[in-house]
């Protein structure tokens, strides 16, 4: 219904759905900050910085639409009656949450889980979420409580690897279908969207977690029927080599200790055909940061995210390098990053 709609009256429904999205997380953030006792207090530098990021993300979202990189119906598809159905449960689980964070009890996984299977870095209660990645719960939870976490900017700081990825896709030698794979797809909000944006590929998730694999497969069941979905540790898969035309990421790096983030780096450069192209997302780091930095090392120590101080100075543009990439582009979306790079083409 929204693509009837003339240009002003859908950039201004937009604008307002956002709106009052960011008024609810931020009641939400304050409820939340005064229980669990937090006292941080952005100053006043990064609330301007994190406002102008925040008005420029949504800017370019829109922008992205009138540009035709994806339609305008993914601006307004918020899962809302599923947040709906989903809210109570997290509120009900919200005082196990606050408990785990307060005993710093990270171990608290599903005793019915062959934890062996699992890196021991993966075996843990990221954001002290219940269950850690390890149950489908954990997967139903996620997607809202993402959101929340992000102002209601989650979905739409993924979809801007859409962009980068069409300009990849369409600067290499035409394949009539190409092959995308979202390494470390979670409950598949990336592929979601990049299905809309780009009907035509062959879409491919990975990730570790068989539940977030499961959850991705339900919510890619009509939007894209022949998708494939493997369940492998990002950093050794058994995939070929030079097999896809693009390669995404999103929000997985600051989650991964050193030498994974660099196994993970290699893999998706074997993965990749030459001349294929890279998208990166995650979080911002030092780099980009400015006066947001001191918000962004306290996600480590409130959301329980041990290896997120180090993400921090261990520049995903120097990674790409490191392994043979040539980066295009690196810079700054809203509290977040993207890099854009090439496997090199082969020497005709
Ligand atoms: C913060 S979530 C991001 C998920 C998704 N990309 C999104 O945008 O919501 C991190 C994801 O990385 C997955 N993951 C963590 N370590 C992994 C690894 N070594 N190999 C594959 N997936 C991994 C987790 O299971 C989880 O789904």
């Amino acid at each position: 219904m929204t693509a009837l709609l003339p240009n002003r009256a859908y950039r201004a429904a937009y604008k307002a759905q956002q709106a009052a999205f960011l008024l609810n997380c931020l009641a939400a953030h304050r409820i939340l900050r005064t229980v669990s006792g937090t006292s941080y207090r952005p100053g006043s530098d990064v609330e301007a910085l994190a406002r102008r990021r925040y008005d420029e993300l949504l800017e370019l979202d829109l922008r992205n639409v009138e540009q035709g990189y994806y339609p305008r119906s993914l601006l307004f598809q918020v899962p809302l009656a599923e947040y709906a159905r989903v809210m109570p449960s997290l509120v009900r689980d919200f005082p196990r949450t606050i408990v785990r964070a307060k005993n710093k009890n990270f171990k608290d996984l599903p005793a019915e889980v062959e934890l062996e299977r699992y890196p021991p870095y993966f075996r843990r209660n990221f954001h002290w979420q219940t269950d850690g990645y390890l149950s489908r719960r954990s997967a139903d939870l996620y997607d809202v409580g993402v959101e929340f976490l992000f102002l209601g900017t989650a979905d739409i700081m993924r979809r801007q690897v859409i962009p980068p990825l069409a300009r990849g896709l369409s600067s290499t030698p035409a394949t009539s279908r190409p092959k995308i794979l979202d390494v470390a797809c979670g409950t598949g909000r990336t592929l979601r969207q990049i299905a809309e944006a780009l009907p035509d590929a062959k879409l491919y998730g990975l990730d570790l977690s068989p539940y977030y694999v499961g959850a991705a497969r339900r919510l890619l069941r009509h939007a894209a029927p022949d998708a494939s979905f493997l369940v492998e540790n990002a950093e050794s898969t058994p995939l070929r080599d030079d097999t896809f035309d693009a390669v995404v990421s999103v929000f997985l790096f600051h989650e991964l200790p050193r030498a994974a983030r660099r196994n993970t780096f290699r893999e998706m450069y074997r993965v990749l055909k030459p001349g294929g192209t890279l998208v990166i997302e995650d979080s911002a780091q030092y780099s980009e940061a400015g006066p947001i930095a001191g918000l962004l090392e306290r996600f480590a120590v409130d959301f329980h995210e041990p290896y997120y101080r180090d993400y921090l100075r261990d520049e995903l543009a120097d990674l790409a390098r490191e392994v043979g990439f040539s980066v295009e582009h690196s810079g700054p979306c809203f509290v977040s990053k993207i890099v854009v790079a090439k496997k090199p083409p082969l020497a005709s």
